[in-house]
């Protein structure tokens, strides 16, 4: 029986696999893949194993830890401390209280309780079309994948320029007013907002940047309000957007919780909450908190050897160059095939919006699967995702190189004249 009809049969049917032909992959090696035949892949979708595959000080720093010691939070050991330490020394303001989960959907579930505990409230707002994780609760806060609405609930739009939800030349204003409108709606069901949970590049819609002055203005709205803000950087924190550690800072705005995940533990399962002092304290005041694997000696030693590693390899200003030349690259290309309606994103978290049309600006979804399997062919692993299924997904590896965004760029413009 081949691997795939095994699998299906031992993981059930709820588990998918990219390409109508799967890739077998069986090494990895910073932005590299090799699968059971030994063909290579470039990388340019992972984003968890963010600082390369396999990185020799990350895999020291776990092998080595799980050599000495593992146990739990409680006892003292000083991985932990020095992890969120270090973390607090990336974040703004007084975000400075880490508390250790393990993967991103905890964090988020942990965030939600966090804010209803802190607020006395328990309406959650969350975009069209988001994805935060995969618990009962956080289910339903992941509005691309539940049609579940409960009282509670209230969604907003999340800032798409190409594709405006809004007539009018304010954009900025008109996806502002529907964080407000969504808070009005959880009034008129009889509900108060505890937080706002939002992406800072929205992900699941499509990988959509939000215009300057977005955050500070949702930010202050939902605070008004009464609610926290929950900034979700599973996905676009640890330098992923380039120019700044995290992604809300890109509009300096500071959110009162912030959950982390993916890239933290570069493949080791580490996710965390992060707050103020104060919150932190209110909330212990209440609750206790305790996570069997969450911070333990070893996920921590690899905590901190990811953020070593992006230190010592400048990978923040890589994002940020390498970020911006591959965007321009794919710009290029925008000016070369009609197919190519919006090229979005920031670093190295770029999204390729294809039209049936540019006028109509018709999405394309046919060919975008069409594209990731033709890349695939060519040696290059991407993804496809958005509202319309129509949006290449670029998030490679932030260990790019100029060499690597090269191939990448002649790979695509060579499966682009193909179709
Ligand atoms: C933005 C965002 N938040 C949360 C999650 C959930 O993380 P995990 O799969 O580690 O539970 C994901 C996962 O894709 C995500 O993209």
């Amino acid at each position: 029986m081949d691997l795939i009809e095994r699998r299906k049969r031992a993981l059930g049917p709820s588990y998918r696999l990219f390409y109508g032909n799967p890739v077998h992959l069986v090494r990895g090696e910073g932005v590299w893949l090799w699968d059971a035949e030994g063909r290579k892949y470039l990388d340019c979708y992972n984003n968890v194993a963010s600082v390369g595959h396999c990185h020799p000080d990350v895999v020291a720093a776990l092998a080595s830890q799980a050599a000495t010691l593992n146990t739990h939070t409680r006892y003292l050991h000083v991985n932990v401390i020095e992890l969120s330490e270090k973390i607090a020394s990336k974040m703004p303001g007084d975000l400075s209280v880490c508390i250790f989960v393990c993967t991103g959907t905890e964090a988020n579930d942990l965030a939600t309780r966090i804010a209803r505990t802190i607020t006395g409230h328990a309406g959650m707002i969350v975009s069209e079309y988001s994805y935060h994780g995969n618990s009962t609760l956080v289910h339903t806060l992941s509005t691309a994948e539940s049609d579940e609405r409960p009282d509670w609930l209230s969604l907003f739009e999340a800032p798409c320029r190409y594709r405006p939800a809004f007539k009018g030349d304010d954009l900025l204003d008109g996806y502002v007013g529907s964080v407000r409108d969504a808070i009005g709606s959880l009034k008129r069901k009889g509900q108060e907002p505890a937080a706002i949970m939002i992406d800072s590049i929205f992900d699941c819609p499509g990988t959509i940047e939000a215009p300057q002055g977005y955050f500070q203005q949702v930010y202050k709205t939902v605070r008004d309000a009464g609610g926290l803000v929950i900034a979700d950087e599973v996905q676009a924190g640890y330098c992923r957007t380039g120019n700044h550690w995290w992604g809300f800072e890109h509009d300096s705005a500071v959110p009162d919780i912030v959950t982390l995940g993916k890239p933290m533990g570069a493949g080791h399962p580490l996710a965390a909450v992060v707050t103020t002092p104060d919150i932190a304290a209110r909330f212990a005041a209440k609750f206790d908190y305790f996570n069997t694997f969450g911070g333990n000696p070893v996920s921590a030693a690899v905590g901190k050897a990811v953020i070593d590693v992006i230190d010592n390899e400048s990978l923040l200003e890589n994002v940020t160059r390498l970020g911006a030349y591959t965007k321009a690259g794919l710009q290029k290309l925008q000016n070369k095939y009609d197919i190519i309606g919006d090229v979005r994103g920031r670093g190295l978290f770029l999204g390729i919006d294809l039209v049936k049309d540019r006028a109509s600006r018709t999405p394309d979804a046919d060919t975008a699967l069409k594209m990731i399997n033709l890349m695939k062919d060519e040696g290059v692993l991407i993804s496809k995702h958005g509202r319309y299924e129509n949006v290449l997904k670029i998030r490679p590896p932030i260990v790019f190189s100029k060499d690597n965004a090269d191939q990448l760029l002649s790979a695509l413009d060579a499966c682009f004249s193909r179709l």
